[in-house]
């Protein structure tokens, strides 16, 4: 039987960190109220990173990779398939993928991107587990990287403090033990209003609003239930049940979305992996870069069974078990 499996992780913030007191402090000269204690209570975000203009989700990503590559041992050249989750593509076309694989030096191999917003990581997964277990592939990349301060509007208060920017990455590789053991990915297009950004570039000009638009109670309200659904859907695929996970490394969105969605999984509290509070929501970004972290502080080691899940704009949802 061939599986696939994570032989490496790696991820990559923007230097620049913009604490909840300083982005406030740059919203009160436009006019825009807001304060650390407001976006604390609400979202348990403390801090975001910000990209400076001239940096793309390319570069973001080929970090987290180039980090990941190393913690796999393998070389760039080695690699044969290369899924970039965005939704914040350095260009219209080409892929951020195709850019990302001439900046890591490589070329030949099947390269693209998945763009199922902050579902982008998990939708990419699995797409690189099915491409392995096939033998399309043998050693993807599989990565998620976003520049989501291009899409705020910082006259929104309801939006722009929840959004930074970073990279994260895995190396899967094809393996006689099952790695990833299944994934549940969904998607209902009915929800398209409640999360998005709805301009297009036509004839050279952008029609309508190029900015990221939110009613973040909707989206609330649909996000513990469906993470629920998929996470346990993922559980009964494997034969598996809630006391086999060892870590949940939920889309960093709100702390209180990923209390509910623990809480619900009967999960205490510290098997769940938390970034948000220094990232904010990195989008496709956050689940690869939480692992990442939680694999290098040594909270996650080999042989644990880890429970991913994201939700986002579409509405997409989607969730993956894995033996790490
Ligand atoms: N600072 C201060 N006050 C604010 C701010 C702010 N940044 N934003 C909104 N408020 C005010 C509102 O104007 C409102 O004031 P009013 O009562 O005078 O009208 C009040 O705070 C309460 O606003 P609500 O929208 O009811 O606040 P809520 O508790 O729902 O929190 C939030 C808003 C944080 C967006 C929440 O709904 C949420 O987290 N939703 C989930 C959305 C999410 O996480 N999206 C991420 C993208 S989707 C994804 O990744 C899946």
């Amino acid at each position: 039987n061939r599986y696939s499996r994570i032989t490496g992780t790696g991820s990559f913030l923007p230097p620049r960190r913009v604490t909840n007191a300083e982005l406030a402090a740059q919203l009160a000269a436009t006019g825009v109220e807001t304060s650390d204690e407001w976006i604390v209570e609400r979202t348990g975000i403390r801090a975001r990173h910000f990209a400076e203009r001239d940096v793309g989700s390319s570069d973001l990503g080929l970090e987290a990779a180039k980090h990941a590559l190393e913690m796999a041992g393998r070389q760039a050249s080695e690699i044969d398939l290369i899924i970039v989750a965005t939704s914040t593509p350095d260009m219209v076309f080409p892929s951020t993928a195709t850019i990302l694989q001439n900046k890591l030096g490589i070329a030949g191999c099947p390269a693209f991107d998945v763009q199922a917003v902050c579902s982008g990581f998990v939708y990419a997964l699995t797409v690189a587990d099915a491409m392995i277990r096939t033998g399309t592939a043998s050693k993807a990349l599989v990565i998620g990287a976003e520049v989501f301060s291009r899409l705020l509007d910082f006259n929104d208060r309801t939006t722009c403090v929840l959004f930074g920017d970073g990279a994260g990455a895995v190396v899967l590789e094809a393996s006689d033990t099952p790695g990833i053991l299944a994934s549940d990915l969904h998607a209902d297009g009915k929800h398209v209003e409640i999360l998005c950004v709805p301009g297009g570039v036509y004839g050279g000009k952008v029609h309508g609003n190029p900015l990221l638009r939110m009613d973040g109670q909707a989206v609330f309200k649909l996000a513990v239930g469906v993470l629920e659904s998929a996470a346990r859907a993922t559980l009964a695929k494997a034969g598996k049940t809630d006391a086999d996970i060892d870590w949940l490394i939920p889309h960093q969105a709100n702390i209180r979305i990923m209390q509910g969605t623990a809480k619900k999984l009967k999960l205490p509290m510290d098997k769940l992996v938390v970034t948000v509070d220094r990232h904010g929501n990195t989008s496709a970004a956050s689940i690869p870069l939480a692992m990442d972290e939680a694999v290098r502080s040594g909270k996650v080691k080999k042989g644990d069974t880890l429970m991913l899940e994201g939700v986002g704009g579409g509405f997409t949802w989607g969730a993956v078990l894995l033996d790490f």
